[in-house]
């Protein structure tokens, strides 16, 4: 690019030499020269620190440094040098050309310079200087890419070699826990979303009675499991990634069944896609067939339980038909209601053996007693206000009975606390006692008895009625009444 202005500055202690270069530079027509100059080298290096000289003369021969040393020391300056042309005497060229070599763009031999020449030379200085520059900046960028990029590929070098610990860290997880799942004592099986299986433990082998691995693998996993729809069913649950939990039977290598429970549920990988399917099994035959025994035993109670109460019933029909009677048909009204209150079966099965036997305590009362019509004495009456507790006490020592014997003892209880044998209020009372009371009463009253005639199923409901809420509980009533009134319910003979 043509210049139009050029700032030089010309270091040189011999006034002469600076006057020479002056003249020199004013006769250029084309370009404006700036000219300064100074004496010594600090006072130069000065001036070009400040940054706007372009090009430098500089004197190889000042008088307080000579020679390749004044421009090594230009030169060796942190800030931006511009072009430097040196100036040597007239039997000292080497000089100058060593100085070009070291890095001065030109040099000029003082009594040879001409006008023409020393333009030349500025202009051919300041070229090569920039081109030099440009090389450099060139080589600068060219350095912090090189940096960069290998900034970048030592980075991408320390994340690979973290990637890969983490991968060695998971695979020995992985081994861990393959070898944990291989000895766990629970049978495993794990297989791929088809519910082929692709692995099983020792345990799970023992379990099937095989004895090879190889037996198993490649096999549809369903194909062990007796129940083939369940067993899809399951694969269906498992494979949605929902884990399933139940009893199955298992077939063993010589096709005999057993009982399992067996958990199984869906593995995912690090990503969350599903890889396969893990099954773990218990073998629970023994407690099966343990349960089974059991609930036989408990059927056996029970029913020597219902002879008990069957023969006991009989006892106080033999003693007392009035009473038998009673006893039957309130067993047959307070089922009902339980029915209609949606007591569970246990409630149900303790109130049918306590209203069978609820007036048991009666065969120690004299039949004179029971039997007598007309008005009762009180010592009489307070005989026969003990058949509740006479009828608990039969029951308390029998175990399994015990809810029974409180019944017995509770159903002439009343909720205001006007009833007997210890005149217990509301909550105190039981809700079976309270039922059996209330049937207790519509049955005495709608029945003959050997001292008054019936006095009518109508009589026997407004009695409760009328007491609901204050002698008897009223969700029992309402739902008795309920019962009578649909034509649900009636005894029979
Ligand atoms: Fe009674």
């Amino acid at each position: 690019m043509e210049r139009e202005q050029i700032k030089i500055l010309q270091i040189e202690d011999n006034p002469g030499d600076v006057r020479l270069i002056k003249e020199m530079l004013k006769e250029s027509r084309r370009i404006e020269y700036i000219f300064e100059y100074v004496d010594n080298l600090r006072s130069g290096m000065q001036r070009i620190s400040e940054g706007d000289i372009d090009v430098v003369l500089l004197d190889l021969g000042l008088s307080e440094i000579t020679g390749l040393e004044t421009l090594k020391r230009l030169l060796s300056s942190d800030m931006a040098v511009p072009a430097v042309i040196v100036m040597t005497i007239l039997d000292d060229e080497e000089s100058g050309i060593n100085a070009v070599r070291s890095g001065a763009q030109d040099y000029l031999i003082k009594g040879e310079v001409d006008p023409g020449l020393l333009v030349r030379s500025i202009l051919y200085s300041i070229e090569r200087n920039e081109a030099k520059r440009k090389i450099q900046r060139a080589n600068d960028e060219l350095e912090e890419k090189v940096i960069a990029r290998t900034k970048k590929l030592s980075e991408t070098l320390k994340s690979l070699e973290e990637e890969i610990k983490i991968r060695e860290e998971y695979e020995r997880e992985l081994k861990i826990k393959d070898n944990a799942i291989e000895s766990s004592i629970n049978p495993i099986a794990m297989g791929d979303l088809q519910g082929n299986i692709t692995y099983v433990n020792k345990a799970f082998l023992k379990l099937l009675n095989y004895d090879d691995k190889e037996k198993l693998i490649g096999r549809n996993g369903t194909s062990f499991w007796q129940a083939m729809n369940e067993a899809r069913e399951i694969l269906e649950v498992v494979k949605k990634g929902e884990s399933w939990e139940g009893e199955l039977v298992v077939k063993k290598e010589d096709n005999t069944d057993f009982c399992c429970h067996l958990a199984a549920n869906l593995v995912k990988d690090k990503s969350g896609n599903p890889r396969n399917i893990m099954a773990s099994f218990i073998d629970i035959s023994k407690q099966k067939k343990a349960e089974e025994a059991l609930k036989k035993n408990l059927e056996n109670i029970k029913k020597m339980m219902e002879a008990s109460f069957r023969a006991l019933s009989a006892v106080v029909n033999l003693r007392d038909t009035y009473t038998g009677r009673h006893q039957k048909r309130v067993t047959q009204l307070t089922l009902e209601i339980a029915k209609k209150m949606n007591l569970n079966s246990e409630q149900v099965s303790t109130l049918r053996f306590a209203s069978m036997v609820h007036d048991v305590g009666k065969i120690r009362i004299s039949s004179e007693i029971l039997n007598k019509p007309g008005k009762l004495s009180d010592l009489q009456i307070s005989f026969i206000r003990e058949h509740p507790i006479i009828g608990r006490d039969l029951f308390k020592k029998v175990e399994f009975a015990s809810p029974i014997a409180e019944i017995i003892y509770q159903h002439h209880e009343r909720i205001d606390g006007s009833g007997y044998p210890e005149g217990l209020k509301g909550d105190k009372i039981m809700l079976e006692a309270k039922i059996i009371a209330v049937a207790d009463v519509v049955e005495a009253m709608s029945s003959h008895r050997p001292y008054r005639p019936s006095l009518g199923i109508e009589k026997a409901l407004k009695e409760i009625e009328d007491n609901s809420g204050r002698l008897y509980d009223p969700q029992v009533v309402d739902v008795c009444i309920d019962l009578f009134r649909s034509g649900e319910f009636k005894f029979e003979e």
